[in-house]
């Protein structure tokens, strides 16, 4: 089949260091290939939330553009992620009688409604509704209700709740580069879809996706999604650690953060000795690779520190068998890996986009985690790829989201 002949889908992962929009179709058999990959670097947004249009704008362009030649197609439509502190996931609960004395999606639809029934500042709208487990007359652990008999229908859900002028903001960037945002998705569930398995879910996982500008965690146990948070600390104040330790502009430290950072100094030759070019016209310094460790080795364990802290206030820090996956450009450092298992006392492993086809040794990069599962979101919205609801209820996120919006975007 000519790609151009497919439905494509596309997934537009708006972060704070990089726009990557990620092209692909679902094929007859059922796997996910994607076709073309664009990135570029991204200047309007602040700790994942856009607050220069213009710049995002112009960054969203260049990356799709490049993704359609790369694809041989043109980009019509996206799933967006949104992330930032103003994100907030809350466990609720719903109960309504059943009607007709058999589980109907009417009910499934009337007992998420129920759960959605919390108060939530007026700036905030729901985001997300996602369905932890039905309750049938006291009988738990039900995850397919529809047809079961009964009386009394409970729901566990996992609301997450978002600003709504951050949502407006990336629909209207998007609305600018002619794209229309079919739905708005949370980046660390979506970065989840792509690098987390079945059974780690099922055991219990926390996954920590660290970006330039957040730390997005996601919990899941018994299948479901049990917490999500969102910690303003990345990569971008390692970078300018960096800056300020060595006293060199962002670029330059960013540079030696990617080749020469380790998160352990212990693991590095005290030896060993890096160029360092200085502010102006002064001649290039050397670096002990070590001192380097230094300065960004606290910075990873505080991280990680903030992360353990929220688990535990959480209740989820022993719930979690299946240990930590650790994911977003921040998680390729150096030393990352092993320093989490010392703080975590977990085992740890990295996570990048995995059951996919075509250009898997680009997005094969813990980079793609949220563009690559955004891409995974509208391919199951569109085509129910691999099975399942992506949220509780049968109405779709942007379907719902759409009321938000007035017609001025
Ligand atoms: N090899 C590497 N070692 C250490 N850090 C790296 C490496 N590669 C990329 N990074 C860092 O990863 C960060 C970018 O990661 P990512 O692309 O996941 O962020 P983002 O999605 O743009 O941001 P956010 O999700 O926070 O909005 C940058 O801070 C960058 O310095
Ligand atoms: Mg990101």
């Amino acid at each position: 089949m000519a790609k151009k002949e497919r439905e494509l889908i596309v997934g537009l992962d708006i972060g704070t260091t990089k726009i990557a929009a990620i092209v692909g179709a679902v094929l007859p058999n059922g796997d996910l290939e994607i076709l073309g990959i664009g990135t570029h670097p991204s200047k309007g947004l602040k700790k994942g939330v856009v607050v220069n249009i213009e710049s995002t704008v112009k960054s969203i362009q260049h990356a799709v553009e490049e993704a359609e030649i790369m694809a041989e197609c043109e980009i019509g439509a996206v799933s967006a992620g949104i992330a930032g502190s103003h994100i907030e996931g809350i466990n609720s609960h719903g109960i309504v009688a059943i009607r007709t004395g058999e589980v109907t999606a009417i009910d499934v639809d009337r007992v998420i409604d129920a759960a959605k029934a919390i108060a939530i500042s007026t700036d905030k709208k729901i985001l997300h509704s996602l369905a932890q487990e039905y309750i049938i007359d006291n009988q738990d652990g039900i995850h397919e209700p529809l047809g079961m008999a009964g009386v009394r229908f409970e729901a566990k859900v996992h609301i997450v709740v978002g600003s709504v002028s951050a949502a407006k903001n990336i629909v209207k960037c998007a609305h600018l580069c002619g794209l229309e945002a079919e739905d708005i998705v949370l980046e660390q569930l979506a970065s989840s879809y792509a690098v987390l398995s079945d059974d780690e879910k099922e055991l219990g996982v926390c996954m920590i996706d660290i970006g330039g500008g957040t730390t997005d965690i996601i919990v899941f146990n018994d299948g479901a999604i049990r917490h999500t948070a969102v910690i303003p600390v990345a990569g971008d104040q390692v970078t300018n650690d960096i800056a300020v330790f060595v006293r060199t502009p962002t670029h330059h430290a960013e540079e030696l953060k990617v080749k020469y950072a380790c998160a352990i100094s212990e693991m590095i030759d005290p030896e060993e000795e890096v160029s360092v070019p200085s502010i102006g016209d002064r001649p290039e310094r050397k670096l002990a690779r070590q001192s380097l460790a230094e300065v960004v080795g606290p910075r990873y364990e505080e991280l990680f520190t903030l992360v353990h802290n929220e688990l535990r206030r959480a209740g989820f820090d022993d719930k979690i068998n299946a240990g930590i996956v650790l994911t977003g450009g921040s998680s390729r450092m150096e030393g990352a890996v092993e320093l989490a298992e010392e703080i975590f006392h977990r085992p740890v492993r990295l996570g990048s986009p995995k059951n996919i086809k075509g250009l898997i040794d680009i997005v094969r990069n813990p980079i793609y985690a949220t563009g690559v599962g955004l891409l995974i979101h509208a391919a199951r919205r569109r085509h129910q790829y691999g099975g399942g609801l992506l949220d509780g209820s049968s109405i779709s996120v942007w379907d719902r989201m759409k009321g938000w919006f007035s017609n001025n975007l």
